[in-house]
């Protein structure tokens, strides 16, 4: 028999379901994977189940049914104040996965370089990777991640076409400010490069980081494509439903693209989603309010069990440092990430993801795992009671 692509020689099951399975024997929590156990709103199941009860079974237009596009257009330009017009600049994407795929095939030629900040969202390298465009890594600084904006011109080449940024990121939970959004598109225009911004996590933000769309800065809309999501705004990651604006052409394009690939978005949860356009103010307020109480809670647990982290300013993660825990106070198991995170499902039954899977050297998240918060209370509470623990069989409490 012949080979298989080489395009998949290099992929393999991310480490994330081996800890899913570790947790299990464990009888733990698994604060690993990026996922939320919080119901879907309930109009939503609604408007899905009668979609299919109704037969709204067919495939809808390549780019959404219409009254989606409206809803979703509005709330770009409301929410995101990114000025458009449904029909030419929005379209209905099989999750902001969907939208990321289209993007890079409508804009990218073979070999063309795209710049990735480090820490990074795997999906995206490991994309760009499959479909034969070649990443480019920018590390943020160590803990602050922020951005160097001298490496970040350093590493654009005459093959760079595009910058991706996660904004709230993940796995560091960086908000970005106005000011390096500004400095972002100063170069963006210099180099007449492409912007994918990544912004699934855009109603989680904390403290005084607000969220800023690059797009909705003055002369940006013509250069970026804004990836967004309904997956994690009203828990519903399985139904595999995003969105994406930008310039007309386009999205024009990435149209096409998801017409090859998908042919569509699932119609009848298509119906269902519209029906979150119902949903009130204060669905958003007490989103924010909620995962608000959960960093608090979370991250004072995390500190008392000894890690280190900034606590993140957007997005429902903690990227914490192990290295204290390993040379402070010399705790066996905390030599790096693969053996923290093991042996932390041993000692507690907490999963978390290793820090070297967000790098492109594995060294440098070799002192890091990221820990997720969006789970029930009841969950969370349990999870932090079990770090506590762990900080005081470690004697740091
Ligand atoms: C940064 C980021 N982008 C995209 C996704 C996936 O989004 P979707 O479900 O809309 O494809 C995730 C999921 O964890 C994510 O963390």
């Amino acid at each position: 028999m012949k080979p298989l692509s080489s395009r998949t020689r290099e992929l393999k099951q991310s480490g994330i379901r081996a800890v899913t399975q570790m947790v299990n024997k464990y009888n733990g929590i698994n604060l690993g994977q990026g996922i939320c156990d919080l119901p879907a709103p309930d109009p939503v199941k609604r408007g899905a189940i009668d979609a299919i009860k109704d037969d709204k079974s067919i495939y809808s237009y390549h780019s959404g049914i219409d009254e989606l596009r409206e809803h979703t257009a509005r709330k770009f330009r409301d929410f995101n104040r990114i000025p458009c017009e449904a029909a030419k600049n929005v379209m209905i994407t099989n999750g902001s996965t969907g939208a990321f795929i289209a993007a890079c095939l409508a804009t990218l030629e073979p070999g063309d370089e795209v710049i990735q900040f480090e820490p990074f969202y795997g999906y995206h390298v490991n994309l760009l990777k499959i479909l034969g465009f070649k990443p480019v890594f920018v590390p943020m600084e160590d803990k602050t991640w922020n951005v160097n904006f001298e490496a970040l011109e350093q590493a654009i080449s005459p093959r760079t076409k595009a910058i991706v940024i996660t904004n709230p990121g993940n796995p560091n939970g960086k908000v970005w400010s106005e000011q390096e959004l500004t400095r972002l598109l100063k170069l963006l225009r210099k180099h007449e490069l492409w912007a994918y911004t990544d912004e699934v996590y855009e109603y989680m933000t904390y403290d005084d980081n607000r969220h800023l769309s690059l797009a909705s800065l003055p002369d940006a809309f013509e250069r970026t494509i804004t990836m967004s999501s309904f997956s994690k705004t009203y828990n519903m990651t399985g139904w595999r439903l995003g969105s994406a604006v930008g310039p007309e052409p386009v999205i024009e394009k990435m149209g096409l693209i998801n017409d090859l690939i998908y042919i569509c978005p699932p119609t009848p949860l298509q119906h269902g989603l519209d029906q979150a356009f119902t949903m009130p103010d204060s669905y958003f307020e007490k989103l924010s309010d909620d995962y608000n109480k959960k960093r608090t809670l979370f991250c004072d647990a995390l500190r008392e069990a000894g890690f280190v982290f900034e606590p993140p300013q957007g997005a429902y993660y903690v990227f914490a440092s192990i290295e204290r825990i390993h040379k402070e106070f010399g705790v066996p198991g905390f030599e790096n990430d693969t053996t923290a995170c093991e042996t932390l499902i041993r000692e507690s039954g907490i999963g978390t993801v290793p820090g070297s899977s967000f790098y492109s050297n594995p060294e440098d998240g070799k002192y890091y795992l990221r820990f997720c918060y969006a789970k029930e209370y009841d969950v969370l509470e349990d999870a932090c009671e079990r770090l506590r623990a762990f900080g005081r069989k470690i004697g740091h409490i």
